[in-house]
């Protein structure tokens, strides 16, 4: 039995990563925090390791208590990450140091595994070209608009540029699903009769459904690839209109629609940026936010992930939002 590591195993994704690696029959180590809930981690053939990945020393600590207890990683799954943060600094420090202090410690341990898929964003390429409309491209030369994006950017140069690292890469569009929370406040609003959107400029949004990724994680795990990237989305383009009805359609809600211009978000950013700077805190609604709420394309290129693995998404939005909504409901969550 194969086995593999799934770092910040507690999280939305990560626990779909658990799910799929035990019921593709690998012995799974859930890599969490001291403090991290089990809540989505309740399966008992799931075996937890506690890493600490502030310094190099840390995760040598736990990979020690690995060997002495025989335990080696054919896989890991570099999944834990900070999508939104309190400080500026954080993103840096979680996303790309701790990536670095991990793979330092298992090359001094000598525990590189056989594939080190490390779980990225496309927002490390950052949108695609409004004017042209064009996707974003493996050629392209990335371009992030938020600390987030370029701090999971300077984790994949990090990463690309060791040498005999058997690195893959996988860069997702934005992930729904299940037990997720940025998009639930999206569903929320609509379950409660509102339809917000930013600015008057269309906005083509892409996305994945995170049974998708999760399956997709484990096929290229299994694949022949090696030092290799790619953007994952469902493969089709959906204008934010079109989010809106498919929402308003599997909840059975009618909305009042309004616009908030550009403008405005954008001065409540920076007002709040700059009294929470005070704090040295960054507000939810800050200028890295707003520079991804006014991108108005989200496109990606998805046809090298079709012609290496013939990866074909089960889910479309449509699909996807009405297993996502039945669970929220089931979890009274709306
Ligand atoms: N959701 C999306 O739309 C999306 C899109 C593209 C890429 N991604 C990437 O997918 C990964 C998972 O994201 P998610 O949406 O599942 O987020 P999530 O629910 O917030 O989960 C994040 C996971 O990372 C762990 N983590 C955070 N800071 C950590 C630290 N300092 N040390 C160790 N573990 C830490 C968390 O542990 P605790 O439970 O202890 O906090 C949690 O298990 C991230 O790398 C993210 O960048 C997400």
């Amino acid at each position: 039995m194969k086995n593999v590591l799934i770092t910040g195993a507690s999280g939305f994704i990560g626990s779909f990563l658990v799910e799929e690696g035990l019921k593709q029959g690998y012995q799974v180590y859930a890599g969490i925090r001291k403090s991290s809930s089990r809540a989505y981690l309740q399966d008992p053939r799931i075996k937890f390791l506690e890493f600490n990945f502030s310094t190099r020393e840390t995760v040598m600590e736990t990979l020690t208590e690995c060997l002495r207890n025989q335990i080696r990683f054919d896989y890991i799954i570099h999944n834990a990450g900070l999508t939104k943060a309190k400080k500026k600094e954080d993103f840096y420090n979680v996303n790309c140091r701790n990536t670095i202090n991990f793979i330092e410690a298992l090359t001094e341990k000598e525990m590189v595994p056989e594939k080190f898929l490390f779980i990225s964003s496309l927002a490390a390429f950052g949108p695609g070209n409004p004017l042209t409309g064009e996707p974003v491209r493996l050629a392209d030369e990335p371009k992030p608009i938020e600390l987030y994006g370029k701090s999971k950017l300077d984790a994949e140069r990090y990463i690309m540029g060791l040498k005999n690292f058997p690195w893959l890469i996988l860069r997702p569009t934005g992930v729904y699903g299940p037990k997720e929370k940025d998009y639930y406040v999206f569903f929320q609003t609509i379950n409660r009769g509102m339809e917000p959107y930013i600015g008057f400029r269309k906005q083509v949004l892409t996305f994945i459904y995170v049974r998708d990724l999760v399956r997709l994680a484990f096929i290229a795990l299994a694949s022949p690839h090696l030092q290799k990237g790619w953007f994952v989305s469902d493969g089709k383009e959906y204008p934010s209109e079109l989010f809106a009805e498919i929402t308003k359609k599997a909840l059975g809600k009618r909305t009042i629609r309004f616009t908030v211009p550009l403008f405005i978000v954008k001065t409540i950013a920076i007002l709040g940026e700059n009294i929470a700077g005070l704090w040295g805190t960054m507000p939810t609604l800050n200028t890295d936010k707003y520079n991804v709420l006014s991108s108005t394309n989200w496109r990606c290129e998805i046809e090298p992930l079709e012609q290496d693995f013939g990866f074909k998404a089960e889910y479309d939005l449509e699909k996807g939002v009405a297993e996502t909504l039945a669970w929220y409901k089931k979890e009274n969550w709306l």
